[in-house]
Formats: C-alpha cells, structure tokens, sequence
C-alpha cells in the first residue's frame, strides 16, 4: 500500500482523471470535425476538386459520418503512401491519432452540429484552383475506342503564348475520370507536330513526328492521385517562346463509348520573377543493374536495383517513383562520397492508383559524385489483388498498364550554398 503514494502513482491517476474528462468531452462538428475536414479533405472534396463528392458543408459530412469515420479509421483517407518515419513531405496528408479518434467519436455521440454555422458558399475552397494564368483543353472531344484496349494517344495543345515565360505551377485536369490513366506533358516550340492532334501511338503516321527534337520531353507527368503542383515561390520552369504542349495520353480499356476533352491549367510568370529554373533528373529501367527487366510469372517477390550516379550538386525540390499494377514496394536513397545516406522516398504497398510528387520540406542538397539507388519490388503472383491477369503472365518493360515501369523522377535545381537552410515559400 504504501506504494500508492508514489508520485508515479498519482501522475497515472491524474491521467486517467484528465482522459475520462477529455472522453466525456462533447465532440461537434462546429468545434472538432469542421478543422479536421477543412485541414484534410477539403483540397479534394469539393465541387471542382478529384473526389466524387463534396465534403464542404455539415449536412455534405453528416451524411457521409459513418463512412468518413471508417476510412480514416483504416487509414484509407487522406490517401498518402509514403512512409514518414523514412522521410516528411511539405504535401503530407497524415491524420493524427486524436483526429481519428476525434471523427469516431463524433459519429458515436450522434454526429452533433455544435454552435450555429455559417455554411461557407465554398468560400473557403482552394482559391488557387481557380486563378492558373491560361487554361488549355484538348482541342476538340475525343472518342475513346470501345475495343476493351488500352489506348494511346497524342493531342496536341496550342498555347498561343509567343514569348518566354516560366512555369510555377501546373495542373493536368482529366475530363473522364474513369479512362484518363496518365498523361505525359512535353512542349514544342517548333510547330511542326501540329498534325499528331489524336494521333495512336500505333499508327506508323506518329514516324513523322518522332524525329523534331522537343524542347521538353518530359515537363509533367500525371497520374492517378496528383493534383495541382506548384513550385516554391521564385522557381520556375522555363516555357520557351512559341511553346506548345503534346499530350501523351493513355486511357484505360473498356467497352463502354465515352468522350474525354481533358485539360492542363499553367501557373506562369516572367524570368524576372524566377531566381531558380527547375530542371528534372530520372532514373530509367535503364538504369538498373540486374537486367533483364522481366517479371516472370508466379515468382516472388522480384527485386530490382537502379542507379545513377551525379556529376554535379543538385539541390533536389520534389520525387516521384513510378511504376504500375504489380509494384509493390518501392525505396529510393542517396550514398554520398562520405557514406552518407539520405532518405528520398519509401513506399511499403504501393498503390498505382494514389502517385504523388513528393514535396521535401526543404531543398535536399546532394552532391556531386552521389549515387541515387532505387530499390524496387514487384508481384507477379495472384495473391496480388492488383495483378491484372488471373493466372498471371510474364511482364517486362513497356508503356501500357498491363506492362511495367520502374522509374524515379525529380525536379532539381543547381545547388547553391544555404540551400539546405533555404525557407521554402508557397504561395498557396
Ligand atoms: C488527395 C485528394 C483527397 C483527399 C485529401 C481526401 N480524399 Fe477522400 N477521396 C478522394 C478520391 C479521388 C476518392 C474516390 C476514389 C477512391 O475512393 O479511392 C475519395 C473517396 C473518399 C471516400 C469514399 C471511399 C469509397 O470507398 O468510396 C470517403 C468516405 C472519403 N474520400 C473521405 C475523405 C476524408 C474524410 C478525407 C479527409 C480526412 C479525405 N477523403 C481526403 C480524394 C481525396
């Protein structure tokens, strides 16, 4: 007995005073749930936004209570792959323990409204959906084929600016959500591809084309889970004059007769508002060292190893791993020459679905002589309920989903000293 005096004691009594107080603690949604959902969920459910429905006002939550409660419970929602303890990102979407607990308890206590609400008229939306400097859409709708075949194709967007500018942001907006799988953006400052306008890749008049050197062949790449992206205040990507965007589209199969006319919105400014210029750096299934890049059938797991080795200090703003439906588990690194390790990018179950440009908090300095490692896993066996062949059949490298990809891609810029340190602005 005479333990019970001990200051452990009482400090494990006072706790458990102060959680019963905290449980009992009413949980509405004009005092808890509301910041959670604006904090969290907003930035896609809203009316505009990728997801199917609007989380914007009480009655578009309450009912839905039950189910939000689920899915954050099981880690569903926000969707976010990467592991924190391997690396934060400025974009992380992670709910905290009390947050979830928060929402559940919401919905165990009647889904209360709380103090009188003002429903924002979806004021509080994202504003910076609204203001890219030009919007661009396909030039016409498109008939995707009803042949049940994954479809690739190239559009071809005018952009009618004919001066330099530097691009801040980009936004890909797919139309037909179902279909639009990825899109690549590339640019043309030549004019001379105009004619590839809904060319398939498969047609042997894209051989006209694929000469004319690009002036970007790889500006952006959408894929399922990234949304709008910006850059730090003051990078750019430079958009030379008489720029025009190619769209390398790839829609998904299926039987049904659907239209799509997707878009892409740019966020653009003057050179003289652009004190860095963003360049991208990617390692390529060529870069891996156990070749051949084939995923035999019924084997597992299947480990590939890629690198590439820089020649100059590069402060690195963003990653992005890719790959498609037998992926399973992605880390990407970087070995100094002092045997330093920097942590990129972890992913332990890796969702085609949900591929993020990863934004690092701050600018990750890696220089001259390091070696970037990716590590890959991939399953091609039925137990991975992605696979898209039941029995499963081999897989090697190639553009369409039931192929596979292992890719790596940054946004850099040529380091400078104190890029370690330097204090990141958004403008969001
Ligand atoms: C990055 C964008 C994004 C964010 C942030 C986000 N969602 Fe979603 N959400 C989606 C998309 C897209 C879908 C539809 C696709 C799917 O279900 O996977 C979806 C689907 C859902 C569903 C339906 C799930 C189903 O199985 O049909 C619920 C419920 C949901 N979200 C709740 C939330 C809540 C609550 C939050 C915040 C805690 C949140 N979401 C944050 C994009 C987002």
């Amino acid at each position: 007995m005479k333990d019970i005096k001990s200051p452990k004691i009482y400090l494990l009594f006072l706790t458990a005073w102060l959680n019963s107080f905290v449980l009992t603690a009413q949980v509405t949604y004009s005092a808890d749930v509301k910041p959670i959902i604006q904090k969290h969920c907003i930035s896609c459910h809203h009316p505009e936004g990728p997801a199917p429905f609007s989380l914007e006002s009480y009655a578009d939550v309450q009912k839905r209570a039950k189910f939000i409660s689920y899915v954050t419970g099981q880690g569903y929602m926000p969707p976010w792959k990467a592991d924190s303890t391997f690396q934060h990102y400025r974009n992380e979407r992670i709910l905290s323990a009390n947050e979830i607990q928060q929402l559940r308890k919401w919905v165990e206590t009647g889904t209360m409204m709380g103090s009188e609400l003002e429903e924002g008229n979806g004021s509080q939306r994202i504003e910076i959906y609204r203001k890219p400097t030009v919007k661009l859409e396909m030039n016409a709708k498109f008939e995707i084929p009803s042949n049940n075949k994954d479809d690739f194709r190239f559009f071809y967007l005018p952009t009618k600016i004919k001066s330099e500018k530097y691009i801040t942001g980009i936004e890909f907006r797919p139309d037909n959500k179902r279909r639009v799988h990825h899109s690549r953006l590339m640019i043309d400052t030549t004019g001379t591809i105009a004619g590839i306008d809904g060319l398939s890749e498969m047609d042997t008049a894209v051989y006209r084309y694929q000469n004319v050197a690009l002036a970007d062949e790889f500006l952006y790449g959408w894929v399922p889970g990234n949304f709008v992206f910006r850059f730090p205040k003051g990078f750019g990507r430079r958009l030379p004059a008489n720029s025009n965007l190619i769209l390398n589209m790839h829609y998904a199969p299926s039987v049904l007769k659907e239209e799509d006319r997707s878009g892409v919105h740019l966020y653009l400014t003057e050179k003289t508002n652009i004190s860095r210029e963003v360049k991208t750096y990617i390692l390529r299934e060529s870069n891996i060292s156990n070749q051949p890049f084939e995923i035999r059938a019924n084997e597992k797991p299947t480990f590939y190893m890629s690198s590439g080795v820089l020649d100059k200090d590069l402060s690195f703003i963003t990653v992005q791993p890719h790959a498609h439906l037998l992926g399973k588990s992605f880390r990407a690194f970087a070995i100094t020459g002092d045997g330093d390790l920097i942590p990129l990018v972890k992913i332990n179950d890796w969702d085609f679905d949900w591929q993020t440009t990863y934004e690092f908090k701050q600018l990750i300095h890696v220089p001259a002589g390091s070696v970037i490692v990716m590590e890959g896993s991939y399953d091609n066996t039925s137990e991975n309920p992605r696979n898209p062949y039941f029995p499963p059949r081999d897989a090697a490298y190639g553009w369409r989903t039931v192929d596979e990809m292992m890719n790596l891609i940054f946004y850099y810029v040529d380091y400078k000293p104190g890029d370690e340190k330097l204090e990141l602005e958004y403008e969001d």
